[in-house]
């Protein structure tokens, strides 16, 4: 039996359930290990940390090593204790989680963390700057029976997201101290990294580097790939974005103007609604929240109908949106945030649209399109350089904020694209 599982996210979860391992094109979890995450207080030996060179240090560890490096103890475990031991606090899912998540499904745990890499491996510690809170996470806090399409966290483990990271220590051939690099890591100060594979090195630091959480990140070439591949715009398209303001929303917006295409988007306030037509340049937009009859408003924003659906909420939305398509339409279905926390979901009941107007609705996955990211980075950066792309964020600061920040994600508490600052160096 075909399974839609894991086909393309993360191969290689840390400690995570049972579903087969699977090749992916990049980016595939790295491998996390907590090698060098002891408990609070724990003792500086551990059986991780034999000939770590006392010279590669970090400063705080100053006193230990002035300690530790005396001919009392045995070469290796000098070395091995000489290690940075630094704060670590991570963010671990409680239970797993049924309905709308609370802040109570995770926990802030503190931690320490010894900064170096087993001797003889390709392991890096990354020092984590900026956490993405990103919608497909919800999935991963339930329990599934049969696998889903991204791997389950598991109970009492930290969490993983995306993020924007420093390597401090390296084993790692093409990885050195102070390399900037984005993908998968833990919900945590720092992270020992086995397999850097699926990791980005930054090309445009000179860029804000929280940019490598969403414009020039996973949700930035969500709205690219998405747009240009699955969407296939012309100039002068008639195009409507859901979820219009957040993070991959904003940047479909405006990919669509770039292009020359006509763009309405919906969003959930009054706020974000005039971000959309001030800022983001939309030509026009509208609170879904306040509208009756869906299906009414958008015949009213588009009286010749719909060419181009980026759908990133489902539900009532949709069904609004099959009935307002145009002949030939193309519906990208990116996401559908309205269902994410239901137990049942809604159902769709304008499904013979697709027959009658000759729709193509296809899903898609960013994953699958990672082959082309370092175009996408490019012209991106170029257009944020040339002031053709605007962008807004909206930054928690501190580890301690990821929980209450990843679930406003479910309540529209965002305005723009959602992460974490865990550190600014
Ligand atoms: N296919 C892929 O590879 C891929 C990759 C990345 C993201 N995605 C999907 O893309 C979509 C947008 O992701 P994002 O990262 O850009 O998130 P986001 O839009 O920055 O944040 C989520 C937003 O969804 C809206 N929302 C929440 N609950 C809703 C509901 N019940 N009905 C309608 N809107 C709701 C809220 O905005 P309002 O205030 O406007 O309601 C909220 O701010 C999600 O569906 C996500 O799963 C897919």
């Amino acid at each position: 039996r075909p399974t839609y599982a894991s086909q393309v996210w993360p191969a290689h979860e840390p400690h995570t359930h049972s579903s087969p391992p699977v090749r992916s094109p990049l980016p595939r979890a790295p491998r996390i290990k907590r090698a060098r995450l002891l408990p609070h207080h724990a003792p500086a030996r551990s059986a991780t940390h034999e000939t770590h060179p006392p010279e590669r240090v970090v400063h705080s560890s100053i006193s230990r090593l002035q300690i530790t490096s005396s001919s009392v103890l045995p070469r290796k475990e000098a070395m091995a204790a000489a290690a940075a031991e630094v704060s670590n606090k991570r963010v671990v899912l409680k239970r797993h989680v049924t309905g709308f998540p609370t802040e109570d499904d995770m926990e802030l745990v503190p931690a320490t963390a010894r900064l170096a890499v087993p001797p003889g491996s390709a392991a890096v510690v990354l020092k984590n700057l900026y956490l993405s809170c990103d919608p497909y996470m919800r999935s991963r806090m339930s329990r599934h029976d049969e696998p889903s399409y991204v791997p389950d966290f598991v109970q009492g483990e930290v969490l993983t997201a995306l993020g924007v990271s420093k390597v401090v220590e390296s084993g790692h051939q093409d990885y050195k101290p102070g390399d900037l690099v984005w993908g998968m890591t833990g919900c945590e100060e720092y992270t020992l990294i086995t397999n850097l594979e699926s990791h980005f090195k930054i090309n445009h630091p000179e860029l804000p580097l929280s940019y490598y959480t969403g414009v020039l990140g996973m949700p930035g070439f969500t709205a690219y790939a998405g747009f240009f591949e699955v969407a296939k715009p012309k100039k002068g398209d008639y195009v409507f974005v859901s979820a219009a303001s957040g993070a991959v929303g904003q940047l479909v917006g405006q990919l669509a103007k770039i292009t020359g295409c006509y763009v309405v988007g919906s969003a959930g306030s009054d706020e974000k609604v005039n971000l959309l037509k001030t800022k983001f340049g939309f030509d026009n937009a509208f609170n879904y929240k306040k509208e009756q009859d869906l299906t009414a408003t958008l015949k009213r924003y588009f009286p010749e109908g719909i060419d181009i659906y980026f759908e990133n909420v489902g539900g009532a939305m949709l069904d609004a949106v099959l009935l307002n398509m145009r002949l030939h339409g193309r519906v990208a279905v990116c996401g559908m945030i309205s269902q994410y926390n239901l137990e049942q979901p809604e159902g769709v009941r304008n499904l013979f649209c697709i027959v009658a107007k000759r729709i193509r609705m296809e899903g898609f996955m960013v994953t699958e399109y990672y082959g082309n990211y370092r175009k996408f980075e490019e012209e991106m950066a170029g257009y944020l350089k040339e002031g053709k792309i605007t962008y807004v964020e909206d930054v928690a600061e501190g580890i301690e904020s990821y929980p209450t920040a990843l679930i406003g994600l479910f309540y529209g508490r965002n305005t723009g694209k959602q992460l974490v600052a865990v550190a600014r160096d």
